[in-house]
């Protein structure tokens, strides 16, 4: 009953990201696509004329003749899914916030602003509660509510029953991340084909901050961040989608291999027990296989939203290393937003 969905914009429609959202609300059951917008370029031509579209889906009937409105709140639809780069989306957002939208940010632009909650449903939804805080919110009901970074999100969903059982205490961690994570067109080929950069601008910076803020602890105001030491250090690899990452941690409180192992595997979702749903039934699983994961084969489970960990074994420096996957435009991104949106809807937030 298409009319009963709740319509939602997209703002960035025509980006790595945007496309990403196209393409994940098509059947989505509970929001439909009625406005689209992306830069003055893209303005006033049908989608299909201002995208590049680079998903192996064909672009949605329902879209492809839509108009690409402007960047602003005026006619817009009170749910907005944000996929705009920082500096655009620092001056963008907030006027749709004004207006009485609910934002919900890809971007980086706001996830470390104190009063604006940094969500991963299965993780922390509890911190959206910082929404109350927020002047927009206060004034007309609009808010700003935001997703992790690509690679934070995976080593997050892998730390949470880590973290929550045993207590971390440092951690170590190297990625390996795709291209499709530096948008479209992204890194040049002639730059990354047969090549490792090692440097993503501000990612490790990002990667350290949002990492401890997720994990921290609700105050009456704010959030206090996790407090354990952290070091990240961040490569492009010539891999078109999925981030793995090496990680080795330090826990406050000991375990055995297979209590590690345990508290990974029984990880369950909040989120799938209450509906949401494009939220997997198991958000984070264990690979034992000795050469798992892989993008290539592992990328996928859980329709791109299940994270998947492999390689669990002692660590000559801290406790244990293992290796976490995680799909960036899914999972990382787009997927993370409207799972974001799902659990902002079951806790009335969209009402
Ligand atoms: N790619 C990932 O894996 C990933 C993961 C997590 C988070 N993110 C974050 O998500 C955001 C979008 O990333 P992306 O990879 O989708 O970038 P992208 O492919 O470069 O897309 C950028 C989008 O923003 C639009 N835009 C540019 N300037 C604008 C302006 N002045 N006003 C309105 N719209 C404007 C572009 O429209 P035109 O087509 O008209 O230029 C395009 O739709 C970024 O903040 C990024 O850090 C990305």
């Amino acid at each position: 009953m298409s009319t009963q969905k709740i319509p939602v914009g997209i703002l960035g429609a025509t980006g790595v990201v945007g496309q990403r959202f196209i393409q994940m609300l098509e059947d989505h059951p509970w929001f439909e696509v009625a406005w689209l917008a992306a830069s003055d370029r893209s303005e006033g031509k049908s989608y299909e004329d201002a995208v590049r579209w680079r998903l192996k889906t064909p672009i949605p009937e329902r879209v492809l003749k839509m108009p690409v409105s402007p960047a602003g709140p005026e006619g817009a639809p009170k749910v907005i899914f944000a996929a705009l780069d920082a500096g655009i989306a620092r001056e963008l957002e907030p006027k749709f916030a004004d207006a009485g939208c609910a934002v919900v940010s890809n971007s980086s632009a706001f996830r470390m602003q104190a009063d604006v909650p940094l969500v991963i449903p299965e993780v922390n939804p509890e911190h959206l509660a910082l929404l109350e805080e927020q002047s927009w919110r206060k004034k007309s009901g609009g808010y700003i509510v935001t997703n992790p970074n690509c690679s934070a999100i995976g080593l997050v969903v892998a730390l949470a029953p880590l973290h929550e059982k045993f207590g971390i205490e440092s951690l170590f961690v190297t990625t390996m991340q795709a291209v499709s994570g530096a948008g479209y067109p992204g890194v040049a080929s002639l730059d990354i084909l047969g090549n490792v950069i090692p440097f993503i601008k501000n990612e490790e910076e990002k990667m350290e901050e949002e990492t401890r803020k997720l994990l921290g602890k609700l105050n009456s105001h704010s959030v206090q961040d996790a407090g354990f030491t952290m070091a990240a250090h961040c490569n492009r690899v010539a891999v078109e989608d999925g981030h793995t990452e090496s990680v080795s941690v330090k826990l406050k409180t000991k375990a055995s291999a297979e209590e590690f192992v345990a508290a990974i595997e029984g990880f369950r979702s909040k989120p799938f027990e209450l509906g949401c749903p494009l939220a997997p039934e198991k958000p984070l699983v264990y690979d034992a296989a000795p050469d798992r994961p892989q993008p290539r084969f592992d990328l996928d489970r859980g329709k791109g939203m299940t994270v998947s960990v492999g390689r669990v074994r002692p660590c000559g420096v801290f406790d244990y290393k293992f290796t976490v996957l995680s799909h960036n435009t899914i999972r990382g991104a787009a997927g993370a937003a409207l799972l974001n949106a799902e659990l902002l809807k079951v806790q009335g937030y969209l009402s």
